[in-house]
């Protein structure tokens, strides 16, 4: 798919100079709203704040059984240090810029517990929870939007966003205490997922035909990367055809990992014009390329969007592992893969600047990504 050449240009450059030097504002807009409690006291239509323009709104597609309708389901031993495998991998990153991964190493038992344990949480009384409530300077909490644009339409969910990599960053009692075991629980994961990134990246870096190592050098080196967490739950929704639970985005770090539901489908992958939903495979991890894969990669591997829809009998639980490059050095596409016939693509960023840049405005489909390509 030629996205880069489609990709709709924002007219005005978001990334202004006076956006670079504004500071996050420390308090959201209007009153958060807990989405789960609207849901538990039973109202019966959708308020107006999440009611999405006609055009955002979810499509359903009930034949999905096209051959080409599935996001591939890739096994992460078959992709290492293998050149079929990695053609594999590479195939997938250029069309989907979504796979899922079997054999990724990530105990099943550890992937249960620390989503029962989430599910846990998110059963607590509101009261509890609020004690975490976020603010848009860091997000670290419990929190019910992104973005602080005022009057925005808000997305049907909640959510708990923390701070993983690096450890100097990790704070603890920023972290839910309840039920006991989460913290353990979240760091168990939390390691063995960052393994898992490790080699994905290195997988990665192979299957674009570069050295194994050229692609963690270019994030700024296994101890230098970022990591967060969000849990997201997805109440169930009276009119879920109004809503969103997530609104169309692509992730900004560089690459996602999502431990979905195991019961309840929801997430949409964006193919052309078609919303593919994934059907998850048992014990398999979603990963799916972020905008700094994206640029690092001068386009060759997509950033794709993709959105959460909410449904009217079972509420949904997932977790997104973000592992993003070091913060503050440059990212820009990696030279080995210029050529006279594509030459840079985009403009070189920090992830610090151009996180700050999605945390002010919220998803918004692939606009961000697209403020930098080198033509704007
Ligand atoms: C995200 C995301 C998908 C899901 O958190 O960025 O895309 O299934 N989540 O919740
Ligand atoms: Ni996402």
């Amino acid at each position: 798919m030629q996205n880069l050449l489609h990709l709709s240009l924002v007219s005005s450059n978001p990334f202004s100079q006076s956006q670079k030097k504004k500071k996050m504002v420390a308090s959201w807009p209007e009153p958060i709203v807990s989405v789960q409690a609207l849901s538990q006291a039973g109202v019966s239509t959708v308020p107006n704040r999440y009611v999405k323009p006609t055009h955002q709104r979810p499509v359903y597609k009930s034949d999905q059984s096209g051959l080409d309708m599935e996001i591939p389901v890739l096994d992460m031993s078959d992709m290492w240090r293998n050149p079929e495998g990695l053609k594999r991998v590479r195939k997938a990153c250029e069309e989907w810029g979504f796979f899922q991964v079997v054999n990724h190493g990530v105990d099943h038992g550890l992937m249960e517990r620390v989503r029962g344990a989430w599910r846990e949480f998110f059963d607590l009384p509101v009261e509890m929870k609020r004690k975490y409530a976020n603010s848009p300077d860091t997000y670290e909490g419990y929190g019910s939007r992104i973005g602080v644009v005022k009057d925005a339409k808000l997305d049907w969910s909640d959510y708990f966003f923390l701070n993983y990599l690096p450890s100097s960053i990790r704070n603890l009692s920023m972290w839910p205490s309840q039920p006991p075991k989460i913290r353990e629980l979240i760091e168990e994961y939390g390691e063995e997922v960052k393994k898992l990134c490790e080699r994905l990246v290195e997988t990665l870096s192979e299957s674009l035909g570069l050295e194994p190592d050229h692609l963690m050098k270019a994030f700024g080196g296994e101890d230098k990367v970022g990591a967060s967490l969000r849990a997201n739950f997805y109440p169930k929704c009276p009119q879920p055809h109004l809503t969103l639970g997530l609104s169309s985005h692509s992730d900004p770090g560089g690459i996602t990992i999502v431990l979905s539901d195991e019961n309840v489908a929801g997430l949409q992958v964006r193919r052309g014009d078609c919303w593919v939903t994934v059907k998850s495979v048992p014990n398999a991890l979603i990963v799916n390329i972020g905008d700094q894969v994206q640029i690092l990669s001068n386009g060759i591997y997509k950033s794709v969007e993709h959105q959460v829809i909410v449904n009217s009998g079972m509420d949904r639980v997932s977790l997104a592992l973000f592992y993003n490059p070091r913060s503050d050095i440059p990212i820009g596409p990696v030279e080995e893969l210029l050529t006279d016939n594509r030459p840079a693509l985009y403009k070189p960023i920090r992830f610090d600047e151009y996180r700050l840049m999605i945390r002010q405005k919220g998803p918004s489909g692939k606009n961000q990504v697209d403020s930098l390509l080198a033509s704007t």
